[in-house]
């Protein structure tokens, strides 16, 4: 009989697919849950990182104080890890990216795992939503970003425009829409892209925010290759080697009225291309 590596090995054509087993708990700074969810990550799919672990930790905090089983939304999934753990907890998740690949890698976690976790190929910028989620998730690409590299196979994950606001504007904007009223929406993103502005996007829309809590990630590759843009945008003082990533929770306000919630149609309509 096969094992589960040479199982799951087959279901790629490459051979390529990545096993996270292991990975995930030695890149997390806080205890995970003891038997953590079980990852394999396609080529090029973020790796889950300190920022993951940090939006994995409020939105795991966020499900275990609420009575009822979430709905769940999870915006630029990747691996969909952190739809596994809220999945696990109960929660209903639908995990939508714009890459092919992580959406194959969601699909794959979700059975490796046996979690009720519907992977979805959106683009958050574009995507039409007919109902409302109790919770929002989202790691969005938030790293600024000189050139047009948006399209770049290998910067998709982070590249995120000259302020790297390209994501976290579209995210704000359409809140509103995806949570529904008293319900939480919760963003990871860097200083670097500003957290002031997407509180102050959220605020004048009605959402009670926070910054729940903060860490400081040394700079790694992309960003340590990237010092001379930074400085010269104004971004980080010159000699800054570490940025700060804060998980921002929003609360929705409560709503007269329940318009643009239908549970006749698939939430997230999927891109065809
Ligand atoms: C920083 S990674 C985060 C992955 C995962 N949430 C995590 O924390 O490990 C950002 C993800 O956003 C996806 N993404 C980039 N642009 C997007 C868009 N316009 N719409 C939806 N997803 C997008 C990328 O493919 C990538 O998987």
């Amino acid at each position: 009989m096969s094992s589960t590596n040479d199982r799951l090995k087959s279901l790629t054509t490459d051979g390529r697919t990545e096993l996270l087993f292991e990975q995930v708990r030695a890149v997390s700074r806080w205890a995970l849950p003891p038997d953590d969810v079980r990852l394999v990550r396609l080529p090029r799919v973020y790796r889950p990182a300190a920022d993951s672990m940090l939006l994995a930790k409020s939105v795991t905090a966020a499900i275990d104080r609420s009575d009822t089983p979430a709905e769940a939304l999870e915006l630029c999934a990747g691996t969909g890890y952190v739809s596994l753990l809220a999945a696990r907890m109960g929660a209903i998740v639908t995990a939508i990216d714009v890459d092919r690949r992580s959406v194959a890698t969601i699909r794959l976690n979700a059975r490796l795992n046996r979690l009720p976790v519907t992977a979805r190929r959106a683009d958050l910028r574009t995507m039409q939503t007919t109902r409302r989620y109790d919770l929002v998730f989202a790691n969005p690409p938030y790293v600024p970003t000189e050139s047009a590299t948006r399209n770049s196979d290998t910067g998709l994950a982070w590249n995120a425009g000259p302020d790297g606001r390209e994501l976290l504007d579209p995210i704000c904007h359409r809140a509103h829409r995806l949570v529904r009223p008293g319900g939480t929406l919760i963003i990871v993103q860097s200083d670097l892209s500003k957290p002031e502005i997407t509180c102050r996007q959220l605020r004048a829309d009605g959402f009670a925010v926070t910054i729940q809590e903060s860490i400081d990630v040394p700079f790694g590759p992309v960003l340590s290759g990237r010092l001379p843009y930074l400085v010269e945008a104004g971004l980080i003082p010159p000699g800054e080697r570490t940025e700060r990533v804060s998980a921002i929770v929003a609360t929705a306000p409560a709503a007269q009225d329940n318009s643009g919630s239908s549970d006749d149609c698939p939430a997230v309509q999927e891109l065809n291309t």
